[in-house]
């Protein structure tokens, strides 16, 4: 497959535009009321993807108990993202691309525009709102400076500026970094230890983990799209309900991804062959890359999961343990029944008979999970701080050593 084409390309330096743009992102005042900034919910420390101080997998927005409907969907490496289309592949047809769990929008300064105006997110009243607290701080200089001096004059050009700002940041070096230890690896720099390594042969297994059918990498290639671990492909996966979401009270209420309620459904592509409907691809999600994923604090699009380990003892047990999941009835239970053909069951680790067992073992689930951890990028130093100590050699473990097996599996997150 050619390389997907690059809607944001990072830049190699920063320019004032940039450091305008860190400063919207980091600046708490442009909430309503204040105190919501972007980083509020996108940080490198936790993994670009924060809680904003909720505790129920979706985010909590500028006011009292305005929980979003959503996780949080991280930024980083987002700059990659193709615009939003339909892949035919060997006669598959899948959606791919676009911004937000459900794609809908195809590049970082329209998306930036959003979090503002929404109610749960940053709540402002409108644009001329944002840019009047913009036209009041202290860089509403570095505004002008980069813009002219006209710059706040129309407030919708000046929206539209801002965005663009925002925009340059996030396609910096800071939002992706490929610091990580697997990048080292891959660079030839560093070693994975045995149980990294046999987690990321559990990972490239198209017979166990299989997520690198999905989670694209190549440890034999250095490129910047070699290894995103994401190829943009939405898929419905079958997540769990999470139960704490307040919209998720109304039984009735499903959050289908490409067919609503958050977008309108696309309009198929001629490439499609005749005879697909959109119906199919309803409850589908973009899958995110995995860079930066052990920092995160809830997974999937409705942060149903609060850990990493869950997650991929949802990946090996969903098909052989369907009831620890889903509750007694022991089916997917967050699509209308119409739509449960769906969830993708032709691939490992998803075409498993419920008799052949879990695709991972628990030790196993461990390796992925020690893979999963090289991928976290090395934190900017925090402002002021020593330069950080140079990182401890790693040091080669016997995975099969004598350690005891791992304690039984926690029940399902929430
Ligand atoms: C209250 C939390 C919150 C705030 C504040 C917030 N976001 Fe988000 N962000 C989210 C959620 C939730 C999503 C996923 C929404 C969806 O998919 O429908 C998201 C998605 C994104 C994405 C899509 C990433 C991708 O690769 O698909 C980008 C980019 C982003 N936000 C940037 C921003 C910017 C820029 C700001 C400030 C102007 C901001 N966010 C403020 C919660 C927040
Ligand atoms: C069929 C393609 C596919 C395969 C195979 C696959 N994934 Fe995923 N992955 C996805 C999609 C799609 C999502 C987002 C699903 C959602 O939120 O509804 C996702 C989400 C995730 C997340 C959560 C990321 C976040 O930021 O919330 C993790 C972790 C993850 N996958 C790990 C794995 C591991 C480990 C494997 C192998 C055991 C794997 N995946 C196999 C498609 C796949």
């Amino acid at each position: 497959m050619p390389a997907p084409k690059l809607v944001n390309p990072p830049a190699p330096t920063r320019s004032a535009l940039q450091e305008l743009g860190e400063k919207i992102f980091n600046d708490t005042n442009l909430s309503e009321p204040r105190g919501t900034a972007c980083a509020s919910c996108h940080s490198a420390a936790t993994g670009f993807a924060n809680l904003n101080g909720s505790r129920i997998g979706v985010p909590l927005g500028s006011r009292p108990n305005a929980f979003g409907t959503r996780a949080v969907i991280h930024n980083s490496y987002s700059s990659f993202t193709p615009a939003f289309s339909f892949r035919v592949r060997d006669g598959d047809v899948d959606p791919m691309g676009g911004l937000f769990w459900d794609g809908r929008v195809d590049t970082l300064a329209q998306q930036a525009q959003g979090p503002f105006l929404a109610a749960l997110e940053m709540n402002n009243k409108d644009a001329a709102s944002v840019v009047a607290k913009i036209a009041a701080s202290n860089y509403a200089g570095q505004m002008s400076a980069v813009f002219g001096a006209d710059v706040f004059k129309d407030s919708t050009k000046a929206f539209g500026r801002v965005a663009d700002a925002i925009a340059a940041f996030e396609a910096t070096n800071k939002f992706q970094s490929f610091s990580s230890r697997y990048d080292q690896f891959v660079a030839g720099k560093a070693q994975l230890t045995p149980t990294e390594t046999s987690g990321m042969n559990l990972f490239m297994d198209p017979k166990k983990g299989n997520c690198a059918s999905c989670h694209t990498m190549n440890p034999k290639a250095s490129g910047p799209t070699d290894n995103l671990f994401t190829d943009f492909g939405h898929y419905a996966s079958g997540i769990p309900r999470n139960k704490s979401i307040p919209a998720n009270a109304n039984p009735s209420y499903f959050d289908l991804g490409l067919c609503g309620p958050q977008r309108t459904r696309p309009a198929l592509s001629a490439n499609v062959p005749a005879g697909v409907s959109v119906e199919k691809f309803c409850g589908t999600f973009k899958m995110p890359s995995l860079r930066n994923v052990a920092q995160r604090q809830a997974f999937m699009h409705n942060g149903f999961f609060n850990n990493l380990r869950d997650v991929v003892s949802f990946y090996a047990s969903r098909n052989s343990d369907p009831k620890r999941w889903y509750g007694s009835a022991g089916v997917p239970n967050d699509l209308p029944a119409a739509y449960l053909a769906n969830i993708v069951s032709d691939r490992a680790p998803f075409d498993r008979a419920a008799s052949a067992g879990p695709a991972l073992t628990e030790r196993e689930i461990d390796d992925v999970l020690a893979f999963l951890k090289t991928l976290s990028d090395q934190l900017p130093p925090a402002p002021g701080a020593a330069p950080p100590a140079p990182a401890p050699a790693q040091v080669a473990m016997n995975p099969f050593g004598s350690m005891p097996p791992p304690p039984p599996p926690k029940p399902a997150a929430r």
